[in-house]
Order: structure tokens, then sequence, then C-alpha cells
């Protein structure tokens, strides 16, 4: 018996490290190339990561996280949450990062109390408190001098800061402006010096920032006024190539001891449809329908038909923010062949025109991230697979509450 609970290498969920990290090469050339830099004292653009939820986001950052841990560079990874409260828990990562590496003492008296004052952390660590009566603004200020001070120690010990925040699309729109400002001030401060022949030489601070979270991100932080948006290099996550997935499930049953047959693993790759969080919902199903060493291609049906229920749970949990008339334009959307989804076509489907529809098609692009441009004029579902469960749904009312 080969195909045990314990050898089952997938793990559903989100935020968890895969057992095998497929694909995202790309991706971690372009971080690896701005830590680089960074480490040379040339300034780098900081990066947006935005995908769809279960794109892989969080495990991007984990990943990189933990690359640079072994570089010895200093990582400061926080997880936003509504409101402003990422101010603070990057603060007290600061100051745990500074500790870590032996380096908290070197703060300036100044430094030392903003620390105490926005994470209310004393270094040995009391727990995350706020000053109550201090303004978003003042603590953005108090963290972008902190992070100026904490550049200069990193470039003195010839090593990068990366701030990693997570979930940004949960800012409240006050604290992302002034957050982001923050943040872009600090790593544009550069420290210069003459040459020999007396020529002034720059560098800037080796701070890197890396900024993830839902496609809405970028809409949401224009409409708090932050340019941090444009200034910042997009890494769109979108799903796994083909390819990828193909060769990330093959990793994954050796992980576990076992191997697909070939008409499994094409049944597989088909059902995951290149997105991650799929890959692993499919994936553990297939894994529990049978035992023998090799994966067949009857037990890659059974576990297909296993993991439909919780993909559905995974879309409904989507759409259920939505209002009526959002639902309705998805729906109408998804009735349309692909090549016929254009907000005109959509909006006559409706009996309306795409004017009148505008503000709903916007909503659903640029705060539910549901839909994107796909190019001539036409409009694609982001989640792989969300148009056919929208049809299923239609096509059974009964089982829609
Ligand atoms: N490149 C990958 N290789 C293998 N597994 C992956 C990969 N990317 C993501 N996963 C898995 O997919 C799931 C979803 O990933 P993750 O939590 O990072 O998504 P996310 O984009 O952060 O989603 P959310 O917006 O909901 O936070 C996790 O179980 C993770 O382990
Ligand atoms: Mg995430």
């Amino acid at each position: 018996m080969t195909r045990t609970t314990r050898s089952n290498p997938f793990t559903p969920g989100f935020g968890a490290l895969p057992t095998v990290f497929a694909g995202r090469r790309v991706e971690f050339a372009d971080l690896d190339q701005m830590v680089e830099r960074l480490a040379a004292g040339i300034y780098s653009q900081p990066r947006l990561v935005t995908g769809e939820r279960g794109v892989g986001k969080t495990v991007l950052l984990r990943e990189f996280e933990e690359n640079l841990r072994e570089d010895g560079h200093w990582v400061v990874r926080a997880v936003a949450t509504p409101g402003d409260a990422v101010i603070a828990r990057l603060t007290a990562r600061v100051a745990e990062v500074l500790d870590t590496h032996d380096a908290f003492g070197r703060l300036s008296r100044a430094a030392a109390a903003t620390v105490r004052r926005l994470a209310g952390v004393t270094i040995a660590g009391s727990g995350v408190e706020l000053e109550p009566d201090t303004s978003v603004e003042d603590r953005a200020l108090a963290l972008e001098r902190l992070l100026v001070e904490v550049g200069h120690l990193a470039r003195e010990r010839g090593v990068v800061l990366v701030l990693l925040v997570d979930e940004a699309q949960t800012i409240s729109r006050v604290a992302v402006g002034e957050l982001f400002y923050a943040l872009q001030e600090a790593q544009t401060v550069t420290v210069s010096r003459r040459d020999p022949s007396g020529a002034r030489l720059r560098h800037a601070l080796p701070i890197g920032a890396v900024v993830a979270g839902l496609p809405g991100l970028v809409g949401h932080l224009k409409r708090a006024g932050s340019t941090f948006g444009e200034r910042s290099r997009l890494l769109n996550l979108d799903v796994l190539s083909e390819a990828d997935v193909r060769a990330g499930l093959v990793a994954f049953a050796t992980a576990g001891g076992a191997t697909f047959d070939a008409d499994a693993l094409d049944l597989v790759v088909d059902a995951c449809a290149g997105y991650p969080y799929f890959l692993h919902v499919v994936g553990e199903q297939v894994w529990y329908a049978g035992r023998g060493q090799v994966i067949t291609a009857a037990e890659a049906r059974d576990g297909i038909a296993a993991a439909r229920l919780r993909l559905e749970a995974f879309y409904d949990e989507r759409l259920r923010e939505l209002s009526a008339l959002q639902r309705r334009y998805l729906d109408a959307a998804a009735r349309l062949d692909p090549g016929q989804r254009s907000a005109a076509g959509i909006a006559a489907a409706l009996g309306a025109t795409s004017s009148q529809l505008a503000s709903t098609w916007q909503a659903l692009t640029a705060r539910h991230g549901l839909l994107r441009p796909a190019g001539d004029g036409r409009l694609a579902f982001t989640l792989p697979g969300l148009d056919r469960h929208l049809q299923s749904g239609q096509e059974e009312p009964s089982r829609r509450r």
C-alpha cells in the first residue's frame, strides 16, 4: 500500500507552503534580480503581485521569504487585515528582525521609541498594542523614519531589507495611501559620497518591497490617491501553464512515492485548469481514490468527481459577495460563447446598453476581479471553470438558494 493519508503530498488550503513548488520561474527570476540590484545599491521598483484567490500569491511570498533568509537578508512579512493594523505589525516585525540580527541596540533612541509606540512591543515581545491617539499619517511617517534607519543598518551589514505585505487590498483607504507613500519615500532615500575625482556617487538604500493582493488592489490604491500602483512593477499571477502543472503533478506523485499513468496524468492536468488551488483539491482526492503505486485513469476519474463538490463550494464562496445585478451579468456572460463575451454582447443579452451597465462590469473587473479584459473588447472569466459552474447552476435552478 503506497497511497496513504500520511504519504499524500497534496495540501489543499491557503497559504500553506506546498511540498513541491510548481512553475513561477519568471516571477522568481524577477524578484531575485530586484534583490541583486538593491544589494548593489541600485534602486529597484516595488513589486505588486496580484492575482485571483488561490492562484499562489501567499506561497510565492513565503517561498521568496525563505530564500531571502537563507541568503542572510532581512525580511519583514506582514499580512494585512481590514483597517490599519498592518502598520503596527510591520513595525513589530522590523523590531524582531533587528533583534534576531543583534542590531536593535544600534537604533537611535528616537527610532527605538517609535518601535515601542507603534508596535507596542518591548524587544522582549509583549504583543501588539496601538497608541489610540496617534493618527495614521503620524504612524506612517514614524515607520518611514524607522525604515530609513534600518535601511542604513542593512547597508552597513551588506544585506537587503525586504518588506512583504500580503492581502494589501484589505488595508483601509486612508492607511493604504499613507503606508505606501511612506514606503516609497524610504525607498528613494540615497546615500552619496564623492569618488576620488570628486564626482558624486549615489546609492539607494537597500530597501525592497513586494506587496500582494487581489486584482482589485490596483484600483484600491488609485482610489486612495496613491501612485504606488503606477510606480510598482506589476507581477500578475495567472494560472500555471499546462507544462508546469504536468511537471508539478509528476513531482508531487514522486514526493509521495507514486506515479501517474499517462492517461491519468492527462485527466488530472485537464481538471486542474492550471489553477494551483485546484491542483491540491483534485490531487488529494485522486490520491485517495486508490492505494497502489500507480495512479490509474479510473482512479483519476473517481478522484476528480469527488473533488467537484469542493470546487463548487469554492466558486459559490466567490459569488456570495455579488449584488443581484452583478450575478445576472455574470450568468449572462456565462451563457454566451467566449468569443461573444463583450460588454456590448452581455448588455444586449440583458436587454440593456453597455453604458447602462458600465458600473456593473467595472465592479466585476476592478473590485471583484471575476472578469478581465481579454483583448478585442472581449471579457473573460478570471477563475477557470467559473463559466461552466454558472452554466450548470442555470440548468438546475433548484440547486441555487
Ligand atoms: N506554484 C505552486 N505550486 C504548488 N502549489 C501551489 C503553488 N501556488 C499555490 N499553491 C497552492 O495553492 C493554494 C493556494 O495558494 P495561496 O494561498 O498562495 O493563494 P493566494 O493567491 O494567496 O490566495 P488568496 O488570495 O485567497 O490569499 C495553496 O494550497 C498553495 O499551497
Ligand atoms: Mg493569500
